[in-house]
């Protein structure tokens, strides 16, 4: 980038990006750098905690997603008995820190409330669960999201629909009601259809941009998509730029929304430097799409990532070591958000 190269000789990338973080960069190209956290990890009064807490707050992230704290299991564990405590101290320290927040998420099938399923609702029942989650969840944090995953993980990668409660249920209708829904409670938040494996070109994205064409035929307010981005180091997709401009094209925002790019453990130099190139592939695919508003990292540091708990025999797949040290991926997002695309 122009503006940079003049001045890259004399001031060093690393010097440029302690003093501004990614976020600062990222905010010249148009776009944000966020990650997902909580409450909990930045508030933790031990030495890793505290450190991990300036680094959450600072200049390096411009907008948060609750990690857990706003999925259904949390916020409605009970039938009509809300609890937006948790979630809420995560909003405290972005309204004070000047954040934005993206909201995640509402119609899901996995991380809900055991009694959604095990109730058997008819369909009509069950629409109404739906409505009132979504009005009095969103009617809480009215004004206070920039975004909400408003359905998520909808699809299976065969491009059908994945066969949770809500499309057992309701059929395809519940994504409909629930954009309207959201729409209703927040007139201002932007809303999105999020999932994995929306950084190709496949069957899955196929499906996706059906429908989204559909819905939006329908006047169904869907604002953005936004593609997870769980990767795999040496296996991003090499149209991944192509999968966002196709979705951008149908006149939506992109984003990536929960970006980690995890490899086979041991953890080895070689893997860190292809996995920079991989971070460097994922931030050049969203700044090569104007409509692509930004970056979310699903966590920043290993120490706090899902990845081990969930894929025993994979790890690193954050840009900062467990002990907050910068691998070669941040230093590749940096790069990319300084001279890239
Ligand atoms: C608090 O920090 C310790 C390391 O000092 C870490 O093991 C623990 O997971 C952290 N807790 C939270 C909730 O982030
Ligand atoms: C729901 O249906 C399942 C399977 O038919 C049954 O075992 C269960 O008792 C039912 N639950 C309620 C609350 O009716």
């Amino acid at each position: 980038m122009l503006l940079f190269a003049a001045f890259l000789p004399v001031v060093s990338a690393s010097a440029i990006s302690s003093l501004f973080g990614l976020n600062t960069l990222a905010f010249l190209r148009g776009k944000y750098i966020g990650t997902a956290s909580e409450a909990v990890n930045i508030q933790n009064a031990t030495s890793f905690g505290k450190a991990y807490g300036a680094l959450a707050t600072s200049l390096e992230f411009g907008i948060y997603t609750n990690e857990n704290n706003l999925k259904w299991e949390v916020t409605e564990p009970q039938p009509g008995v809300f609890n937006f405590t948790p979630a809420e101290k995560l909003f405290a320290i972005a309204e004070k820190t000047g954040k934005r927040m993206r909201g995640h998420t509402l119609a899901w099938h996995s991380q809900l409330a055991p009694w959604v399923e095990a109730s058997n609702f008819t369909a009509d029942e069950l629409k109404a669960v739906l409505k009132r989650h979504i009005l009095t969840e969103v009617g809480h944090f009215r004004g206070r999201v920039y975004a909400w995953d408003v359905v998520n993980e909808a699809f299976n990668d065969d491009g059908t629909f994945r066969e949770s409660v809500w499309f057992t249920t309701l059929g395809e209708e519940y994504i409909e009601l629930a954009f309207r829904w959201a729409r209703q409670a927040d007139p201002h938040a932007k809303l999105y259809i999020n999932d994995f494996n929306f950084e190709s070109i496949s069957p899955k994205t196929d499906a996706a941009v059906a429908l989204i064409k559909k819905l939006k035929a329908k006047g169904v307010p869907i604002d953005g998509v936004g593609a997870q981005s769980h990767l795999i180091v040496g296996s991003v997709p090499t149209d991944f730029k192509a999968a966002l401009q196709r979705f951008a094209d149908l006149g939506v925002d992109v984003a990536l929304t929960e970006l980690d790019i995890r490899g086979d453990l041991p953890e080895t130099p070689e893997k860190l430097q292809q996995q920079a190139k991989d971070f460097r592939t994922a931030i050049d695919a969203c700044l090569g799409v104007k409509r692509c508003v930004g970056v979310t990292l699903w966590q920043f540091t290993d120490a706090l990532s899902w990845i081990p708990g969930v894929f025993p025999t994979q790890g690193f797949g954050t840009p900062l070591s467990d002990k907050l040290q910068k691998k070669p991926a941040y230093t590749a997002i940096r790069d990319a958000l300084l001279l890239g695309h």
